[in-house]
C-alpha cells in the first residue's frame, strides 16, 4: 500500500486570517420536496445501465426505497438491492459488498438511508477500484484510483455524508470507527428530499440532528476551518437550533423536517470542507467500543471538548452562541461562549439524549482515552489533547452527570 499522506492540519501554513484553504465541494447537491425521484435521470446521467442499490431492512421497510427503485426500473436500469447495512457500519458488511458488485458488475451505487448506508456505498465504491480491506484505506487521501460513482438520497438529517469525503467504517477486529477520507469518495450526487424524513421515527430525529450540531461544531473549532466553512458550520448550526425540537415534537412538521435538511446539509458541507476534530474523536471512541448511535455520542460528546477547548474557542463559541439565539444582550464574548454550551446541554436535556454516565462505563475509561487520542481527526482539534485527556473528558461528564 502506498505511504500515507500527512493530516493537512499537520502541514497547513500560516494562522488565523492568514492561514491557507481550500473550498472543494465536488457534489453536485439538490434539494427539494420530492427530488428523490429524480435519482434514475441523474443516474443514466452518470451512464449506468444497472446499479447496487445500497440500504438497511429499517428504511427498506419502511417503503423509502420503493419510488427509487421504481424510477430506476421504469428506466431500464437494473437494480441489485443490498440491504445488509447496519448501524456503525463494519468492514465486513463493505467486503461483502464488494464481492456483490466484482461479481454484478454494475456502474452506478446508489445509497438510499442514513450515514451508515451512505458511508457503507463510499466503501464499497473504493474497495472496488482499489481492493484490499477498509483499513488500507483509513485517513487521508491515500486512494490510488476513484472509487466507483455513488448517488447519495438521505432519509435522515444529520449525516451530512450525501456531501463529505468521509466514510466511517468499523474495523471489527480492532473495535475502532476509522475515517477514510479522500475528496474522491465524495457522492457524484446528492438528493437531498426532506420528505425521506417525515416517517423517521422520533430518537433517530434527535440522535441524527445532533449530529448535525456536531458536525458545525467540529468544523468551527477545526484547525482546518476557514471563513468559508465557519459561514456554512454557523448557517447549519443555527438551523439546527432552530428546527430541531420541532421536528422531535411534530414529526409531520414539513417546515422544520426542511429546516433540518438544509441544516444537516449545510453544516454536512462545512465538515466536509474541513475536518471533523475533538467531539468526534470522543464520539467515534465510544461508539467503536460499544456501537451506541452515532448522534447521541457526539450530542454529550459536544459539552465535553467545548468546555476543554474553550481557551482557545472563546470567539468562535461565542459566535455560535448568536447562531443558537443563546446568552444575554451586551454579554462578554466568555459568557456568549459559556451560552454556547449551555444551550447544547440544554438541547441534550430537552431531546432526551442519554447522559454519558449510561453510554460509557468507568472501567473504560483509559481504553476510550486512548482511542480518542488516536483518532484519525485528534490532529484537527484547535488544542492538543492526549489520552489523560480525553479520559478527563469522559470522566468530568461522569461526575457532571451524578
Ligand atoms: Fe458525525
Amino acid at each position: 500500500m502506498p505511504d500515507k499522506p500527512l493530516h493537512p492540519a499537520l502541514t497547513r501554513q500560516g494562522t488565523g486570517i492568514a492561514a491557507d484553504g481550500e473550498f472543494y465541494m465536488p457534489t453536485r447537491a439538490l434539494f427539494g420536496r420530492g427530488i428523490a425521484g429524480q435519482a434514475a435521470e441523474h443516474a443514466a446521467a452518470l451512464g449506468a445501465s444497472s446499479v447496487l442499490l445500497v440500504t438497511d431492512p429499517g428504511v427498506r421497510a419502511a417503503g423509502l426505497i420503493a419510488p427509487v427503485e421504481t424510477a430506476l426500473a421504469g428506466r431500464g436500469i437494473a437494480v441489485t438491492i443490498f440491504d445488509r447495512v447496519e448501524p456503525n457500519p463494519k468492514d465486513e458488511d463493505c467486503l461483502a459488498g464488494a464481492e456483490l458488485i466484482r461479481a454484478g458488475g454494475q456502474q452506478l451505487l446508489v445509497a438510499v438511508g442514513g450515514g451508515s448506508a451512505i458511508d457503507t456505498a463510499k466503501c464499497i465504491g473504493l474497495l472496488l477500484t482499489n481492493g484490499g480491506h477498509p483499513r488500507d484505506w483509513e485517513d487521508f487521501g491515500a486512494l490510488r484510483r476513484d472509487p466507483l460513482p455513488t448517488i447519495a438520497i438521505p432519509t435522515t438529517a444529520g449525516t451530512g455524508s450525501e456531501v463529505s469525503p468521509s466514510a466511517v467504517i468499523t474495523d471489527t477486529a480492532r473495535k475502532k470507527k476509522m475515517n477514510l477520507f479522500d475528496t474522491r469518495n465524495c457522492p457524484r450526487v446528492a438528493l437531498v428530499d426532506p420528505d425521506l424524513t417525515l416517517s423517521c421515527p422520533v430518537w433517530v430525529t434527535a440522535s441524527s440532528g445532533m449530529d448535525a450540531l456536531s458536525h458545525a461544531v467540529d468544523s468551527l473549532q477545526c484547525l482546518l476551518a476557514t471563513p468559508s466553512s465557519d459561514a456554512l458550520a454557523l448557517e447549519g448550526a443555527r438551523l439546527v437550533g432552530r428546527y430541531l425540537r420541532r421536528a422531535v415534537s411534530e414529526p409531520a412538521d414539513v417546515e422544520a423536517r426542511c429546516g433540518m435538511a438544509q441544516g444537516s446539509l449545510t453544516a454536512g458541507i462545512a465538515v466536509g470542507l474541513t475536518d471533523v476534530s475533538g467531539a468526534h474523536a470522543l464520539a467515534e471512541a465510544m461508539g467503536g467500543l460499544y456501537g451506541h448511535p452515532h448522534g447521541f455520542c457526539c450530542a454529550v460528546s459536544m459539552p465535553a471538548i467545548m468546555e476543554y477547548n474553550l481557551p482557545v474557542c472563546t470567539d468562535k463559541y461565542a459566535r455560535l452562541a448568536v447562531a443558537l439565539g443563546a446568552g444575554a444582550p451586551g454579554a462578554s464574548d466568555l459568557q456568549l461562549a459559556q451560552a454556547a454550551i449551555g444551550a447544547i446541554r440544554d438541547l441534550n436535556r430537552d431531546l432526551d439524549v442519554p447522559a454519558m454516565s449510561t453510554l460509557v462505563r468507568a472501567e473504560d475509561l483509559d481504553l476510550l482515552g486512548e482511542k480518542a487520542a488516536q483518532n484519525t481527526s485528534t490532529p484537527s482539534n484547535p488544542r492538543i489533547a492526549g489520552a489523560a485527556d480525553y479520559r478527563q473528558m469522559f470522566a468530568r461528564e461522569i461526575e457532571r452527570d451524578r
